[in-house]
């Protein structure tokens, strides 16, 4: 029963009827009130799972109270809200009062984050593959749309959401969809969902599905790095201090390789062609070493780093 429902309630959602609500892991999370609920009726929130539905919340007098499992984390009070959501919200519900029912479908994502400097650019990613068989992508900021590709006509329309500053990332053909900005303004900052979409409907998650934007607090000018993560950045920057310093290990190391293969290995050369009066070519020799000190420093220069980093290195379904 609750598993037929649970099928029902997902074809409602995606044929736009029931509410379906994103929100980041760890985020609190406000459930849609029923409209025109009498304030004495009273009501219930109730999680579908598998096999059973399991309470969540009962309105009585127009205030909400989590119930059973939910105490911790629900607020009372009205509308119902979870103080912070968990991995395992993800899910539908059943949102009833008086006789009337509504299913909410709730999608608890993994963010990864963007950190940039005010003004400066910003890209936030979402890639996605089966586009062939989607209407459309969408970005939305919180539950706004910011904007919306049309896949079959490639036309792109901007939402409430959008102040005409974002794009789309124009590598489409490659699965990029990402949300481009040129200059990130201090509104610009929040939660970005990336969905696909059939009939208006969401039929899935791009990947990853959300992207916090930040602006960072403290413009760190003298090393432009991409990424700064929210937990452990100093050590972020202690380990990039230290490839600096390894980098300057290298090209000391590659001078002095030039400098004893030139002292020590040119006399060789020129001995040898001395001897044999052979036209091995010396200068072969001081062109290799230079050749190294070439390829070490493609080596060490550091790797662009990736515009967006994990909060939890989890892979986001649903
Ligand atoms: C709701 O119930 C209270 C007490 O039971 C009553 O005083 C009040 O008039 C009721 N309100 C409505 C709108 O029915
Ligand atoms: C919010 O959640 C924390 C635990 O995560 C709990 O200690 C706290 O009491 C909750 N606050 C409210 C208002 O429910
Ligand atoms: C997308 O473009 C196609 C082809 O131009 C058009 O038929 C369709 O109505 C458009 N869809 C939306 C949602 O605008």
């Amino acid at each position: 029963m609750a598993l037929i429902l649970q099928v029902v309630a997902i074809m409602i959602c995606l044929i736009s009827f029931g509410e379906c609500v994103h929100v980041l892991l760890g985020d609190p999370v406000t459930f849609p009130e029923i409209e025109n609920c009498p304030i004495n009726d009273s009501g219930k929130l109730s999680k579908v799972e598998n096999h059973r539905i399991s309470p969540v919340a009962v309105r009585e007098r127009g205030v909400w109270k989590p119930v059973g499992n939910y105490e911790d984390r629900g607020i009372h009070g009205a509308p119902f809200a979870f103080n912070s959501t968990v991995y395992t919200d993800t899910g539908l519900y059943e949102l009833g009062c008086g006789g009337r029912e509504h299913t909410i479908h709730l999608s608890v994502l993994i963010g990864f984050e963007e950190s940039v400097s005010e003004g400066g650019p910003a890209k936030l990613l979402c890639y996605y593959t089966k586009v062939q068989h989607v209407h459309s992508i969408r970005w939305e900021k919180g539950q706004e749309t910011v904007l919306e590709l049309n896949v079959s006509s490639g036309e792109v329309t901007y939402g409430p959401a959008s102040d005409g500053t974002q794009s789309l990332s124009p590598d489409g053909k490659l699965g990029d969809y990402s949300l481009l900005f040129n200059r990130v303004l201090p509104e610009h900052p929040g939660d970005y969902f990336c969905s696909v979409r059939t009939n208006g409907a969401r039929q899935g998650w791009g990947d990853p599905a959300a992207v916090r934007l930040r602006i960072r607090s403290s413009p760190d000018r003298t090393t432009p790095t991409e990424v700064v993560e929210e937990v452990g950045s100093t050590t972020s920057t202690e380990t990039k201090s230290t490839t600096e310093e390894e980098q300057i290990g290298t090209w000391a190391a590659v001078a002095i390789t030039a400098a004893v293969v030139f002292v020590i290995v040119a006399p060789s050369v020129l001995l040898l062609r001395w001897f044999l009066k052979s036209t091995c070519s010396r200068t072969r020799t001081t062109y290799r070493g230079e050749g190294n000190a070439d390829e070490g420093l493609l080596n060490g220069n550091p790797l662009k780093p990736m515009s967006a980093l994990a909060l939890k290195s989890k892979d986001n379904h649903i």
